[in-house]
């Protein structure tokens, strides 16, 4: 796994902290699970309890596997690791659409994607993040558009699916569609959820292209 970090300065820090909180997500997960496993050897009398023990430990498994697969995600190119945008954009784009049957596309609007510091790579990367992620989750969508470009004194960003659409009625705002506008306000910008042109869904996030004064 240690390849895959790079070999600036701030690589040990990250490294110490994927270290960290590896012990404490998904070694002690995995721990609490073997011990559980010696509790249904204890049980194997008891069926009822067997069968408890045993749906414990696959739940705490999922976790496990859920844990992990954010941190192998994590070794990715990242933006501010040397790497741009639209490339980590891709790698995100593959992430979430592995293991679906959904389309991806990626398009970079104008002559080349927009100049931004390495803090908005990182928002509009964990925006990105987010929004596939409910494109993933909830949408049922047979593809995914990410469009980034520049229009007027704005960097837009684009997740445009063509899914189900959102319930406007019975939808339940989670943490997810709060922290992407919580990041977009951060860079003095907006983000909108709304329906997409075509059904579906489209997260638009828009942010000023100098950024915001101390931001
Ligand atoms: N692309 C999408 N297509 C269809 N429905 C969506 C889409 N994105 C979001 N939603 C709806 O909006 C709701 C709120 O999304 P939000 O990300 O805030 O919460 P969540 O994904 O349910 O939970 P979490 O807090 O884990 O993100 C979702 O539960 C879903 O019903
Ligand atoms: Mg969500």
């Amino acid at each position: 796994m240690g390849a895959a970090f790079g070999e600036d300065a701030g690589g040990m820090e990250e490294r110490d902290r994927i270290a960290i909180d590896l012990h404490d997500s998904v070694i002690q997960t995995l721990y609490g699970v073997g011990l559980r496993l010696e509790n249904c050897l204890d049980c194997v009398e008891d069926a009822e309890r067997l069968r408890r023990e045993i749906e414990k430990s696959i739940e705490a498994l999922d976790a496990a596997i859920a844990a992990l697969r954010d941190f192998i995600f994590g070794l990715q190119p990242r933006p501010g690791a040397g790497s741009g945008l639209p490339e980590t954009l891709l790698a995100l784009l593959h992430h979430h659409s592995a293991g679906t049957l959904m389309q991806t596309n990626l398009s970079v609007l104008g002559q080349e994607a927009p100049a931004l510091d390495d803090a908005r790579k990182t928002q509009l990367f964990r925006i990105a993040d987010e929004a596939l992620a409910n494109v993933a989750k909830h949408s049922r969508a047979r593809s995914v558009a990410v469009e980034l470009g520049q229009e007027g004194d704005k960097v837009i960003l684009r997740i445009v699916d063509d899914g189900i659409g959102i319930d406007w009625e019975k939808v339940r705002w989670g943490k997810g569609v709060a922290s992407m506008k919580a990041l977009a306000a951060a860079m003095g910008g907006k983000l909108a959820v709304r329906d997409a042109a075509g059904g579906g869904t489209e997260v638009e996030v828009a942010i000023p292209v100098g950024g915001v004064a101390g931001g």
